[in-house]
C-alpha cells in the first residue's frame, strides 16, 4: 500500500512536471532560475551611462532581450526632421521671422535608453548636440530649410516626468507644452518629441500654435490618424507588431527547447517548427544577446501603409503545446505599451500556443510590478518590462530561490 502510495506520488510529480515545464524539456521539474527569461522594451541598463547590464542579460542562458534600433531609430527621427526642412518654405517656418528656426524638445525618460537615443539623434542631425543627453544641454546648430542654411536653436527640453513621478508623460507635456506658448511665443517654430504620447500631449494644449511642425515617436494609432490629418508632421514605427511577436517568438523558441542561433533564426529568418515565420526584419546583436526590429519614418508620404494596422499574415494559428508566460508591463498608462505593444502581444500569444498573464505597474515603483511577480513556479517563463533600467537584479533574485 504505501508503495503504491508512492509510485502514485512520483508519478504525479512528474506529470505535474511535464505541464509546467511546457513540451520541451523531458519530465524533469525546472527550476525558475532554469527557465526562459526574455526582457522587452526597457533594456537592462545603467540609467545614466547606458551600458548594458550584461549580468542581467547572462542571468542564465535563456535570457534574451527584444526591442528595436534605438541607435538607429535616432538616427531615422534626426533625418526624418531634415527632410522636412529642406523643403519646408523658410518664410512660413520662420514664423518671427528673426531668421533663426527655434524648437522645444519633449525627452521622454532621462534614463532610458530610447529616449536617450532620440535626444542624441535630433540634435546631431540639427547640430545643436553638445555631449549630452540631458535637457538643457545644447549648443546652436544649422540646417538647410528649404536651400538657405538656417541657424537652429534648441529653446527647451524637458523630461517631461508627471506629478506622480511617472516618465514619458503626455500631461506633463500639455502643461509644458501650455507654458512654452506663453512664454517663447513665436520663436518656436517646431515641436520635437521623442514619443508620440508626448506630441499628442503638446497637442492638446489649448494655446498651441496653430500649424507648428510637430514629430514624434512610435506610429501609435492615434498618431497616424493626426498625420493623415495634417496635425502631426511625422512619426518613426519602432515595428511594435514585430516586436511583440519577436518577444513570444524567442520564448516558444526557448519553451521548445531550441538553443544556439535557433533562438534568433527559428521564426525570424526561416519558419518555425510550427510553420510561423514574422515578416518584419528583426536582427540579432549577439554582443548584448538582444533581438531588435527596424525603425522606419512615417509622414503623410507613407501613412496609408501603416494606417491599415494590418497584422503580420506570417503567423498563424500553430499547433504548439500551450505554455504560461507571466509578463509586467511597468505602466498601465504608457500609451505605447498600452495602445499599440499589449494589443499585438493579445493578438499573437494565443496563436502561438502562448498563455499570458499580464500584470502592470504604476510606471514609478518598481514594487507595483514587482509585487504581482509571484507564483513564479506556475509559469514556463518570464517576459519583463522594468519600471527602472537597472532593475534587472530586482527579478532575477525573485527567480534565484523558487
Ligand atoms: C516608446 C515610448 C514608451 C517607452 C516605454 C519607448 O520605446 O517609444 O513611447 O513610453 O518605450 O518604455
Amino acid at each position: 500500500m504505501k508503495k503504491a502510495l508512492t509510485i502514485a506520488l512520483v508519478m504525479l510529480v512528474a506529470l505535474t512536471s511535464v505541464f509546467a515545464n511546457g513540451s520541451a524539456e523531458g519530465t524533469t521539474v525546472v527550476q525558475n532560475s532554469q527557465k526562459p527569461l526574455v526582457f522587452f522594451n526597457r533594456q537592462p541598463s545603467d540609467p545614466v551611462s547606458g551600458e548594458i547590464d550584461m549580468e542581467t542579460m547572462n542571468w542564465n542562458d535563456k535570457t534574451y532581450y527584444v526591442g528595436f534600433d534605438a541607435v538607429g531609430g535616432g538616427v531615422v527621427q534626426g533625418q526624418m526632421i531634415v527632410d522636412f526642412l529642406a523643403t519646408a518654405d523658410p518664410a512660413t517656418l520662420d514664423r518671427n521671422g528673426d531668421g533663426v528656426i527655434g524648437y522645444v524638445l519633449c525627452i521622454g525618460d532621462v534614463g532610458h535608453n530610447d529616449s536617450r537615443a532620440r535626444t542624441q539623434g535630433i540634435r546631431q542631425a540639427l547640430g545643436t548636440w553638445a555631449g549630452s543627453t540631458d535637457p538643457g544641454v545644447s549648443q546652436e546648430g544649422s540646417a538647410n530649410v528649404g536651400g538657405t542654411t538656417m541657424p537652429i536653436v534648441e529653446l527647451d527640453s524637458r523630461a517631461m516626468t508627471g506629478t506622480d513621478g511617472s516618465t514619458w508623460n503626455a500631461n506633463a507635456a500639455t502643461d509644458a507644452m501650455g507654458n512654452w506658448a506663453t512664454q517663447l511665443g513665436d520663436q518656436i517654430d517646431m515641436v520635437i518629441s521623442n514619443n508620440d504620447g508626448m506630441a499628442m500631449g503638446c497637442l492638446q494644449a489649448s494655446n498651441y500654435p496653430e500649424g507648428v511642425p510637430v514629430f514624434g515617436y512610435d506610429a501609435n494609432a492615434d498618431a497616424l490618424e493626426a498625420i493623415a490629418a495634417g496635425r502631426l508632421t511625422g512619426t518613426v514605427s519602432q515595428n511594435a507588431d514585430a516586436q511583440a511577436a519577436a518577444t513570444l517568438q524567442t520564448l516558444r523558441n526557448l519553451l521548445d527547447g531550441l538553443t544556439g542561433a535557433d533562438v534568433y533564426t527559428k521564426g525570424f529568418t526561416e519558419p518555425d517548427q510550427w510553420g510561423n515565420q514574422i515578416t518584419p526584419e528583426v536582427n540579432y546583436d549577439a554582443e548584448n544577446k538582444a533581438l531588435l526590429a527596424a525603425n522606419e519614418a512615417v509622414t503623410i508620404a507613407n501613412v496609408d501603409k501603416l494606417l491599415s494596422g494590418a497584422r503580420d499574415e506570417g503567423i498563424k494559428q500553430s499547433e504548439a503545446p500551450v505554455v504560461d508566460v507571466l509578463l509586467t508591463i511597468y505602466n498601465s498608462a504608457d500609451n505605447f505599451l498600452s495602445s499599440n505593444y499589449l494589443p499585438a502581444l493579445n493578438y499573437y500569444a494565443p496563436l502561438m500556443g502562448i498563455n499570458l498573464t499580464v500584470v502592470q505597474g504604476d510606471g514609478q515603483n518598481e514594487s507595483s510590478c514587482l509585487d504581482r511577480f509571484t507564483n513564479l513556479a506556475n509559469y514556463d517563463a518570464y517576459a519583463i518590462n522594468m519600471v527602472k533600467t537597472n532593475s534587472g537584479p530586482d527579478y532575477t533574485s525573485r527567480l534565484q530561490y523558487n
